[in-house]
């Protein structure tokens, strides 16, 4: 079993991406983003690269690792064509993530109960290359067994809901969900699991899962990009970086 430790932060710089795609241009420049996100407080920098390359580039990833200091998570679909690109890169870690065209962002966790024998089959040489494998899912305990009976050594569970009922005031429902990841982190952990989170989180929504003792790491981005506009992206780190503290050491 895991051990029950610090909290890593780990920053989407997709976002940037979107901003400098959106216009054609060289800037702004994803890496530099990652780079200043190092130097605020990340423990590490995820991206995904899209089938439809709607922000991150073939390029970015490998700049990203060439210049990365930190570990890079490389977010991606369980596709040939993905898994061929992170053999070539061999990131620290990969994240298996649901992919679909007409989304506007990753909408729902991975069917792992549903697929796990494909799945078996394609994380094992991603795994066998040294890559730490992550699986992106629901709050459900039949995809955490799943998980685990595939070999993932991680998974990510999706806070999504939990922040959209949050920003709909929905707030008997948000706290359910809460409650349903608080358990489904202790689960995924007694299966031997490491537990991460993340999507959709704010400077409102961190604290919660950030107290919860066998989540070891959050991904956040999009959140993060937007209160760079006005904060400036190392302040706008920084201050995630102390609420997850500050919720850490209050239990
Ligand atoms: N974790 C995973 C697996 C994701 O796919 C994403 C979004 O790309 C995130 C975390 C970060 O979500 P957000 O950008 O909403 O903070």
């Amino acid at each position: 079993m895991h051990p029950i430790g610090t909290l890593r932060l780990g920053v989407n710089i997709d976002h940037v991406a979107t901003v400098r795609n959106a216009r054609g241009s060289a800037y702004p420049d994803p890496v530099r983003a990652a780079k200043i996100a190092e130097a605020a407080g990340a423990d590490g920098i995820t991206a995904h690269l899209r089938e439809d390359r709607r922000h991150i580039s073939d390029e970015d990833i490998e700049r990203l690792v060439e210049h990365l200091s930190v570990p890079l998570n490389f977010e991606m679909a369980a596709t040939p064509e993905m898994q061929a690109i992170a053999l070539r890169h061999k990131p620290h870690a990969v994240c298996i993530v649901p992919e679909k065209r007409e989304e506007r962002t990753t909408e729902g966790g991975l069917e792992v109960a549903r697929d796990e024998n494909h799945l078996a089959h394609f994380i094992a040489p991603l795994a066998g290359a040294g890559c730490r494998v992550s699986i992106f899912i629901a709050a459900d305990p039949k995809q955490i067994e799943a998980a685990a009976r595939i070999g993932a050594a991680v998974v990510e569970l999706h806070t999504g809901a939990y922040c959209d009922l949050h920003a709909e005031a929905r707030f008997d429902e948000r706290d359910a969900e809460l409650e349903r990841l608080r358990e489904m982190s202790s689960f995924a952990h007694s299966l031997g699991l490491e537990v991460h989170a993340g999507h959709g989180l704010t400077y409102d929504t961190v604290q919660p899962v950030a107290a919860f003792p066998e989540v070891m790491e959050l991904n956040i981005g999009h959140f993060l990009i937007a209160e760079s506009i006005f904060l400036g992206l190392e302040p706008a780190i920084a201050q995630m970086r102390r609420l997850m503290d500050e919720a850490r050491e209050q239990g």
